[in-house]
């Protein structure tokens, strides 16, 4: 097992965390999440990524200083930093390796909070020593979370509106229609652990359509424009999220025992895709 918990447990309990304890990480935990980071680094479409995981100082404040949430994140212990070649596809190996990381922090008892944005002239490009093929996307802080929430994690929770998720009915489907836990059977569940997943300001992007009889799933990207405009996004951070909902469908189904691979397979649906782009399918076996 890749963890020591169920992962279906690790994502029910995995939220943002951004205030942090004075309470240092101890060095088993390090050494493990070091050991698990080096070897994290192929994405299901090929590309190469690096991770790190660095001590926090109080310079790497001046390097989330470019982000809408500077000053929102308070004394992390630490980073994991990454990097992705350029190449297709990269973003979404980048979200699914990433969130493994993230995954095993939650496992050892670690808060952490997804950091997406342009770091790739930062303080945290230097720690990684970026290469010219590669780019940054995101960052997450590491450290004990605090138990209480601060008044200012509340209004960033609500604002972000991180309690909420949108209901089956908004993102799986069945031809038209809204996919139902019977359809779906034993995928019900890695279906859901999609539903939990984090995404950028929680604009939860992902569709997935069932084809009928078959255990191929079909995973689309709704964008939202506006998440670009806003944050002066250089990278498309919501290809990020996708890879996220496929580290989770992934690991889930295999914890259902339920095999299967990923291949871009369009199979140019109209209708309701016509909003939608196209971005991998799952072939259950
Ligand atoms: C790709 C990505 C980028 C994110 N960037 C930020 C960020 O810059 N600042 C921040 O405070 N939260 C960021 N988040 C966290 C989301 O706001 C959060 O995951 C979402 O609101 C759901 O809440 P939860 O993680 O507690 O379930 C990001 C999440 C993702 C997946």
């Amino acid at each position: 097992m890749l963890f020591n918990k169920p992962v279906t447990d690790i994502i029910r309990q995995r939220k943002s965390i951004r205030s942090y304890t004075d309470k240092p990480i101890e060095e088993e935990k390090k050494e493990a999440l070091t050991k698990f980071l080096s070897a994290n680094t192929t994405g299901p479409f090929g590309t190469k990524s690096r991770f790190i995981f660095i001590k926090a100082t109080g310079q790497d404040k001046e390097a989330l200083k470019g982000l809408i949430t500077y000053g929102m994140i308070k004394n992390p212990m630490g980073f994991f930093i990454g990097t992705v070649e350029k190449a297709p596809h990269n973003l979404e190996d980048f979200g699914y390796l990433m969130e493994k990381n993230i995954l095993m922090a939650t496992d050892l008892g670690l808060g952490t909070c997804w950091m997406g944005g342009t770091f790739s002239t930062s303080r945290f490009a230097q720690k990684i020593a970026l290469k010219n093929n590669e780019i940054l996307p995101a960052v997450t802080p590491v450290g004990y979370a605090i138990q209480k929430l601060t008044v200012r994690d509340s209004v960033i929770r609500n604002f972000s509106g991180a309690n909420n998720r949108k209901p089956w009915s908004e993102l799986f489907f069945h031809g038209d229609k809204t996919l139902s836990t019977e359809e779906a059977g034993g995928y019900a569940t890695p279906l859901e652990m999609v539903r939990l997943a984090p995404s950028a300001s929680n604009f939860q992007p992902w569709r997935i359509i069932k084809e009928p009889q078959s255990n191929t799933y079909h995973f689309y990207i709704k964008r939202s424009p506006l998440l670009k405009q806003f944050f002066f996004m250089k990278e498309d951070l919501q290809l990020l999220d996708i890879g996220i909902a496929m580290c989770h469908f992934e690991l889930a189904s295999n914890e259902q025992g339920l095999k299967g691979n990923w291949k871009i397979n369009n199979p140019n649906l109209r209708g309701m895709t016509d909003k939608l782009d196209y971005i991998v399918t799952w072939i259950g076996n």
